[in-house]
């Protein structure tokens, strides 16, 4: 087991598509084993693959903190195939640094995926559970929930950040 170091806007890869991954193998375990022990150090409810410089379609999400029926789960390629309706919830992501913000999603969604050993799984979810896959596949296509805000909302985190490395910079 090795904790992660989770990267942080604007690092770039994480607006980079990830990869499909073809090989269910030994290193895919130890990949999981890494994201969920990093996840829970963090803490977080929710990591996807790229978050820890890993530029492949791969989540691990554990709601059980805020919803008691959904426990670890990881999902291999995940893609959503059906929805319906919208709700809007807070969301924050540890790789954004110092933000909440209330985001518009699909109420419920169907995600088809694959399990660990290559076989494909379909799972409903809704509300909560709902929202944080849909947080979670966005990172595997270069997506943040920054870029679900108004432009001005998303301009201000920016200026935000910049003063922010400048200031470390600063320091160094
Ligand atoms: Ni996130």
């Amino acid at each position: 087991m090795t904790l992660r170091k989770i990267l942080a806007y604007p690092e770039p890869i994480l607006r980079v598509p990830a990869a499909p991954i073809t090989e269910f193998n030994e290193d895919l375990s130890q990949l999981v084993v890494d994201m969920a022990e990093t996840m829970y150090k963090a803490p977080g409810i929710g990591l996807a693959a790229p978050q820890i410089g890993e530029s492949v379609q791969l989540i691990v999400v554990d709601v059980s903190r805020e919803e008691d029926e959904q426990k670890f789960m990881v999902m291999v390629n995940p893609e959503i195939i059906a929805h319906q309706g919208d709700q809007v919830d807070e969301e924050g992501c540890l790789s954004v640094i110092d933000l909440t913000a209330m985001v518009r999603r699909y109420q419920t969604i169907t995600v088809r995926y694959h399990d660990t050993a290559g076989r494909e799984q379909e799972i409903h979810a809704e509300n909560r559970f709902a929202v944080v896959l849909q947080h979670e596949i966005d990172h595997l296509h270069g997506i943040l929930f920054i870029d679900h805000l108004s432009s001005l909302k998303r301009s201000l985190y920016k200026k935000k950040v910049k003063k922010m490395l400048a200031e470390q910079k600063g320091q160094a």
